[in-house]
């Protein structure tokens, strides 16, 4: 263990080059795909209107705190997810390893609804799909096969989900400030122009007051199936990129001095404010939609992973001024979704990097060519859309959620550091104070609230196979994977770090690593 004076962080690890750069950074991972392109079809498929009160729920009860206790983590030991696991506990070091397992798996299949994303910007223009969106989407563009796996190509999500692949890693190689900072800096003012545009429009379409009325008005016996509440805290993680290392590895890049409890929550309500304003404008175009197609508007759209690509596609080719409504929309998927997947990538790359001492750009490829590979062979054949559904399902509630509810019965029981994490937050914090209150959501009742939201969707997945597919699929990308990240998570943890790698608690003697 070095006992050299303490190093500058930012020389060595990278870093944010203020609190502003950390919070458009923050935001660029937490609003993405989950706000745009998941949010709307998870609301629809569970009680529309009636979703949003266990959205809020979930955001206030787990969501905020378990975003502070992310930034708690990350600002306080300072490292990647396993290295500040590893200094907040030896024994809690596999959570971190578990959470690096989510993001490989995350990353590899979120690069894919990107390139669809890339892609119908371009359709947008010519509306390309015609008068059968959803023939379109499935059978021409995915040209989707039947369910199980095959090796056929589809030339037409290969192409950009190279160049997704490409610029993310060309993003990534550049390092945190220069590289996830400017390029977050630059698109996410952008994000909130093309979006609030795309908004607004959508409220001046004839209808939208219907579809609005179907996203406020809640249908209470929704609240009392146990799936609406696990899918809404899913979403809740998901979106807010908790859970799974992100805000940890970004917070370790923000400086010692920031108010990280205050930048939490301008962070929180962003991303939320944001994705209730994309059910807003989501809501209001398939209001217009169902009029226009003179059906309800809880009609018009049930194609659920698809929802995004077949139902706006149908809007777009009805809408006056479609072709503008097509491009901001996916033009806003692909930025939201760029700064998203960065974050995903990242926290693989800092934790080989604090592991390994590789070099900002041979970490980069390390952990970018295998993923992207991968994306390849899985998401650009004609089976794609079917392991991206299992995956994403499985890897949210037996990853994510799962993966929440250990670390914080771990932090909060085992390592009793829900004190100390508190003190740190408090230390620098202006706005917001840390006391009992959230001492007791993160350690008793969003860990109950995630067990029984969690253990009903287990009960539910074992008892009725999700989405109809074959159990082998199943078995492999549905169960599979979420037991091998957790079971992988806990082996590498065995790895010992290197001589010099300082494992104190807050890494104040420096550990090495090149310029980022
Ligand atoms: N938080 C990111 C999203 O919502 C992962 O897409």
């Amino acid at each position: 263990m070095s006992t050299s004076a303490p190093v500058d962080e930012t020389a060595t690890r990278g870093g944010f080059s203020s609190r502003k750069v950390f919070i458009f950074a923050a935001i660029g991972s937490a609003v993405g795909l989950g706000n745009l392109w998941r949010f709307p079809y998870v609301a629809y498929e569970n009680g529309g209107g009636a979703f949003l009160i266990p959205y809020l729920v979930a955001l206030l009860t787990a969501g905020i705190p378990f975003l502070l206790l992310d930034y708690a983590i990350g600002h306080r030991h300072r490292g990647s997810a396993p290295l500040s696991f590893a200094r907040l506990n030896r024994r809690t070091e596999g959570i971190g390893w578990w959470q690096v397992g989510i993001c490989f798996v995350i990353a590899v299949y979120y690069a894919g609804v990107l390139a669809w994303a890339l892609r119908y910007v371009f359709f947008s223009i010519d509306q390309k799909w015609g008068s059968d969106p959803e023939g379109f989407f499935f059978t021409e563009f995915l040209q989707i096969s039947d369910p199980g796996i095959t090796t056929e190509p589809v030339l037409g999500v290969l192409v950009p989900l190279f160049l997704v692949w490409a610029l993310v890693i060309g993003v990534l190689a550049l390092g945190v400030q220069r590289g996830i900072g400017v390029t977050a800096a630059i698109f996410i003012p952008i994000l909130v122009v093309t979006f609030g545009i795309l908004v607004v429009t959508a409220l001046f379409l004839p209808g939208a007051t219907e579809g609005l009325n179907s996203l406020f008005t809640p249908h209470w016996a929704a609240l009392a199936e146990p799936t609406v509440w696990a899918a809404a805290f899913g979403q809740i993680f998901f979106s807010l990129s908790i859970g799974f290392g992100i805000m940890i590895t970004y917070a370790s890049y923000a400086k010692r001095d920031t108010d990280m409890a205050g930048s939490g929550l301008v962070v929180g309500f962003s991303n939320s404010g944001f994705e209730l304003l994309a059910g807003i404008g989501v809501f209001a175009a398939l209001g217009f939609l169902a009029q226009a197609q003179d059906v309800a508007v809880d009609e018009v759209a049930t194609a659920g992973v698809g929802l995004a690509f077949v139902a706006f596609p149908a809007i777009i080719s009805e809408a006056p001024a479609g072709a503008l409504i097509g491009v901001l929309f996916f033009v806003s998927l692909v930025i939201a979704g760029l700064t998203s997947l960065i974050s995903v990538a990242e926290v693989v790359i800092s934790a080989v990097r604090d592991k390994l001492e590789l070099s900002r750009r041979r970490a980069t490829l390390v952990v970018t060519v295998p993923m992207a590979v991968l994306s390849l062979a899985f998401l650009s054949t004609t089976s794609g859309l079917y392991v991206l559904d299992i995956v994403d399902h499985f890897i949210n509630l037996f990853g994510i959620l799962l993966v929440a509810i250990v670390s914080m019965v771990a932090i909060a029981w085992g390592a009793r550091a829900l004190q100390d994490l508190a003190d740190h937050l408090n230390a620098d914090s202006s706005s917001v104070h840390l006391g009992a209150w959230w001492r007791v959501l993160v350690g008793v009742i969003a860990p109950i609230a995630l067990v029984y939201v969690l253990a009903d969707a287990f009960w539910t997945d074992v008892t009725t196979p999700y989405g109809d597919y074959p159990a082998w699929m199943l078995a492999i990308f549905g169960w599979g994977t979420a037991v091998t990240v957790a079971i992988v998570g806990f082996l590498l943890a065995r790895v010992h770090w290197r001589e010099d790698t300082d494992l104190t608690t807050t890494g104040s003697h420096g550990s090495k690593g090149d310029h980022a």
